[in-house]
């Protein structure tokens, strides 16, 4: 049933590009326009919507964060995102036009359902974003989205994040399209891309060799350190939590401004640090921030391990090692700069003699508070 891989993990990696179609499929209409009519939340009600919560755990969590930088970007609607084992603890501000969107592979995660419950007590719409039918948490929200990334065995969450990421996206366009804000043409470009993402996710897997090496070579490092700027804040968090639960490494992710804040003592000689790397192209202030923030560490001696866009070249003097991945626009960048830090952590897991599928420690869907 591992379909000829030896990890269900390597399995559910390898299904990324078909679980991403899978998500898309019939929510793009000829036109180019979303059509999300089974969200059961009337398109009226979406245009009332003042303020966007979004609750999760782990994984989950990191694509809302990803999310945030979605929804306000192309809606300006304002958006929170928040863990959901502090939400209803701290006395959230919530009310009728709040939208609260609970993520969640297993639809099972008790600190996720508890935030919701706290949410629609206090009036608030919540959309689910879930992989499992019938799971408790779209059971009791208002409406649903399903990612289409079937089953995911492996404990390390890889398929349910990209197409979490998806849906993500969808909930923040469809918004963006009904609320008809300024951005409509770059929604439109953008829904353009996302319909190719599935075959750029395809070329990444294709290229991933030279990344299991790298992972083996580092096998008995204690430490890895990840950066990132925008989105790949997110994703450098994502890369940290794959590599401590898989592979029961020290792993850190930081957002790259935050360095001279405290981090860079961290930097000594030989640390691996891997960095996100955002598209030169339109926000080129941000990758020049990026690019000098690998200078500053590379200076320290880290070892430099990074993931840029195909055609970049100025990272090429800075990066020890450099992964590329297919040019996307900066806020979709996370579907396929995810992906090499997956592998990465899977083969570090590997390389160490830990039990891929099956982490210490760990479940699969943490029922419990
Ligand atoms: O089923 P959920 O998406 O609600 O699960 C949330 C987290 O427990 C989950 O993403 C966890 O962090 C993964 N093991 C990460 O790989």
């Amino acid at each position: 049933e591992k379909g000829g891989y030896d990890y269900f993990m390597l399995k559910e990696i390898a299904e990324q590009p078909k679980a991403v179609a899978d998500t898309l499929l019939g929510r793009i209409d000829a036109a180019g326009s979303l059509t999300l009519d089974e969200l059961r939340i009337s398109d009226a009600e979406l245009r009332e919507v003042d303020k966007v919560v979004i609750v999760a755990c782990g994984t989950a969590f990191h694509a809302g964060l990803i999310a945030k930088y979605a929804i306000e970007h192309w809606t300006r609607i304002p958006c929170e995102v928040e863990l959901a084992s502090e939400f209803r603890y701290r006395d959230p501000i919530l009310a009728a036009r709040t939208l609260v969107v609970a993520i969640s592979q297993s639809g099972e995660t008790m600190d996720t359902l508890m935030a919701l419950r706290h949410a629609r007590e206090q009036g608030s719409k919540v959309l689910a974003i879930c992989n499992t039918n019938g799971s408790t948490i779209p059971r009791e929200s208002d409406a649903v989205l399903y990612t289409h990334a079937g089953p995911e065995i492996a404990v390390a969450s890889t398929k349910a994040f990209l197409t979490q990421l998806v849906a993500c996206y969808l909930v923040a366009l469809y918004l963006g399209q009904v609320r008809g804000t300024k951005w409509g043409d770059e929604i439109h470009a953008v829904i353009r891309e996302l319909a190719q993402i599935a075959g750029q996710v395809e070329q990444v897997l294709e290229t991933m060799e030279p990344v299991r090496e790298l992972a083996r070579s580092l096998a008995d490092r204690n430490t890895v350190l990840f950066l990132g700027r925008h989105v790949g804040y997110p994703v450098a968090l994502e890369g940290a939590l794959k590599l401590k639960e898989l592979a029961y490494m020290h792993a850190e992710g930081f957002a790259a401004g935050e360095l001279k804040h405290g981090p860079i003592a961290l930097i000594e000689k030989g640390v691996p640090v891997v960095v996100v790397v955002p598209s030169p192209r339109g926000r080129s202030v941000l990758h020049d921030k990026i690019v000098s923030n690998i200078q500053e560490i590379r200076a320290r001696g880290a070892r430099t391990i990074v993931i840029a866009e195909v055609g970049d070249e100025a990272v090429v003097p800075y990066a020890d090692h450099l992964i590329r991945v297919p040019a996307t626009p900066t806020l979709l960048q996370p579907l396929v700069a995810t992906v090499p830090l997956q592998v990465f952590a899977c083969e570090l897991a590997t390389a160490r003699g830990n039990e891929v599928d099956q982490p210490r420690n760990l479940a699969k869907s943490v029922t419990v508070e």
